[in-house]
């Protein structure tokens, strides 16, 4: 197995874990250059900025990776005949006017919005991903992530559950954007890997969503977090963000029934279980 990076979000403390596996090794390059690391059998292609505040940062880097370097990873499949699935997103879906949100949604996304450049790089992924698989008779799955949260994830990338974690175990206000209101649903790392792979394996070339059907408003979800760590934070509300999302839930039907997936790790379970990944990186173990 190989895995390429070109660290631009990513850190290799991540795959120290693996630095013995004999069969794994890592290459530090970056897919918007065409690349070649010799015969595969599957190319899982998950390179993108994926964070508010990382994909913000670097919002060209996000379009490029999402154009140039799909057809980079899709041309690699293409050339050993390999199959292909492309990690996607609920951001696909934009603010949505439907709710939960199915497969067949077409999405409700502002193309020049402070978010377009994540949302419309999926998207152009996604018909990337569709124009090979009808053109060049490759073999694509695709599949739409929606909130995925566990240990390793950034501390300041901006994302609901590490920023809550982090003011809360460093006794620091809860930032809330706007009434609190809005819902999001999350789905713990391991379920969402899980989901994914089946994915791959499956026959079906998607897209399909694998996420936590579970909804919460983020005021729930700041309670969860106060309740888990102990915390005795207060919270502060903020302005919300241009197009921020009033709901995102995924329906999961699909997975469901094709996959025979569903997530099994509540939000209090899969809070209890990074609780300490948290602490740890936050400086406050
Ligand atoms: N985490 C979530 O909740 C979520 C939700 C929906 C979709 N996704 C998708 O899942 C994938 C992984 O997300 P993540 O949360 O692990 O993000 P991440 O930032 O941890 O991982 C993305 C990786 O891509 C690498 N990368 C970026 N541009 C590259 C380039 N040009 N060449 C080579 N490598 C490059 C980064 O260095 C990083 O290691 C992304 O495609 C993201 O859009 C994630």
């Amino acid at each position: 197995m190989v895995a390429v990076d070109n660290l631009l979000t990513g850190r290799m403390t991540n795959l120290e874990h693996l630095q013995h596996e004999p069969n794994f090794a890592v290459r530090q390059l970056d897919i918007c250059e065409p690349f070649d690391c010799g015969h595969v059998d599957y190319v899982y292609h998950f390179a993108c900025p994926a964070s508010p505040v990382d994909y913000s940062t670097h919002g060209i880097a996000t379009l490029r990776v999402g154009s140039l370097g799909t057809f980079n990873a899709l041309e690699i499949a293409k050339k050993y005949g390999a199959k292909y699935l492309i990690s996607s997103t609920s951001e696909c879906y934009g603010d949505p006017l439907q709710h939960p949100q199915k497969e067949t949604y077409w999405g409700n996304v502002n193309p020049i919005g402070p978010r377009s450049v994540y949302d419309e790089a999926k998207r152009f992924s996604e018909a990337a991903t569709a124009a090979y698989r009808r053109y060049h008779k490759v073999d694509t799955r695709i599949v739409r992530i929606f909130n995925t949260y566990g240990p390793r994830m950034q501390l300041n990338d901006g994302r609901v559950i590490p920023n809550f974690m982090k003011q809360a175990l460093r006794g620091e206000e809860l930032t809330v954007y706007g009434d609190g209101k809005q819902t999001r649903s999350f789905c713990y790392v391991s379920d969402e890997i899980e989901g994914i792979l089946r994915v791959a394996r499956s026959a079906d070339s998607g897209p399909i969503n694998i996420g936590n059907p579970s909804e919460f408003t983020i005021l729930e979800c700041a309670q969860q977090v106060l309740a888990v760590t102990g915390s005795k934070s207060r919270i502060r509300y903020e302005p919300l963000p241009q197009d921020d999302p009033k709901q995102r839930c995924p329906d999961i039907s699909k997975a469901r029934e094709l996959l025979g997936w569903q997530p099994t790790i509540d939000l209090p379970t899969g809070l209890k279980k990074s609780l300490e990944y948290f602490r740890l990186a936050a400086g406050v173990a």
